[in-house]
């Protein structure tokens, strides 16, 4: 009755797989380093496997009866999501959740949108059951930016003018957790999005209001911000974020009332909202 976290080391699979040990379910996760395994939390069971080594994944996979699954970022995406549904299909597991991102089909010419569409369609034809959650950008990506917020008093995110439904990770954990352990979620997909849209410019006064200070917004310039972040991120992730800031910039990435009612109905709440966050995370940092 194991649930195989995998990306469990990372943001979402390890507030996933904490949640599910929080509740007495037995819980895996798999990583690509044995170091980690010796700082999982109590409960959460290690083990090591790489989805550009689809060998490593049969022992990963024994006695799970449940799959989180996060796809990570590159050039192989989409051959690790497919190694990954094939090790389940193999292993016959149950049930398998799928984090893929708010509008994926709207967002399909952004690399790391397109590469998820062949793993759902790999899983929808696996004919295992599934759920897919399709979170939006999230709150706490922000939590890199601290330096860039406290020290130069920049929001340097260029989110542009039209607006995101930006969501809380411990939400998406929630109803990841929901979905992998309650009957009824077979063959759905739930955008999960926040209350609020969000802007560039209103999300710089969020922070100036929570700080007490003018925090400005860096701008839609999107040569400037690749000529910034160039040196902390490699070519290839530069163009494929780019490519999504601009159409985020274009289009916006905002939640119509059903993507809300459908995230409020699988929390059974509604979801957190960006001004807590941001308050919370003003108090932890100063
Ligand atoms: N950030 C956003 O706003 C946002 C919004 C919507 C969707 N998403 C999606 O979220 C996903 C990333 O989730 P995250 O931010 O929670 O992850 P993350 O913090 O970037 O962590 C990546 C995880 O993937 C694992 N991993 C990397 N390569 C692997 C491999 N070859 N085999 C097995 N595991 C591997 C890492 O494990 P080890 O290093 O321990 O092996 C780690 O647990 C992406 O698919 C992204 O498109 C992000």
């Amino acid at each position: 009755m194991t649930t195989l976290v995998i990306g469990g080391t990372g943001t979402v699979g390890s507030t996933v797989a904490r949640d599910l040990a929080t509740a007495g379910r037995p819980v895996r996760v798999m990583t690509r380093s044995p170091d980690k395994i010796a700082s999982l939390p109590e409960g959460v069971e290690g083990v090591v496997g790489d989805l550009d080594r689809p060998d490593t994944l049969g022992p990963a996979f024994v006695g799970v009866s449940a799959l989180f699954l996060v796809t990570p970022l590159g050039a192989a995406e989409t051959t690790a999501g497919l190694a990954a549904v094939e090790a389940a299909r193999t292993a016959k597991v149950e049930r398998i959740v799928y984090m893929t991102v708010h509008k994926l089909t709207a967002g399909a010419h952004i690399p790391h949108f397109g590469a998820k569409l062949p793993v759902v369609e790999a899983i929808e034809r696996s004919g295992l059951p599934f759920t897919v959650i399709a979170p939006n950008n999230f709150f706490q990506n922000d939590l890199w930016l601290k330096d860039a917020i406290l020290q130069f008093g920049v929001y340097p995110q260029p989110l542009g003018d039209v607006g995101l439904s930006r969501i809380d990770v411990r939400d998406i954990a929630a109803a990841s957790v929901t979905a992998l352990t309650e009957p009824g979620h077979d063959g759905k997909t739930y955008p999960l999005v926040g209350p609020e849209a969000w802007n560039g410019p209103e999300t710089a006064e969020a922070w100036s209001r929570a700080l007490g200070r003018t925090i400005r917004y860096g701008g839609n310039d999107l040569d400037a911000w690749s000529a910034q972040v160039s040196a902390m991120m490699p070519p290839w992730l530069v163009h494929d974020l780019r490519i999504m800031y601009q159409w985020q910039q274009e289009e916006g990435q905002i939640a119509t009332p059903d993507d809300l009612a459908a995230c409020t109905a699988i929390l059974k709440r509604q979801p957190r909202s960006y001004e807590d966050f941001v308050a919370e995370t003003v108090k932890a940092w100063t």
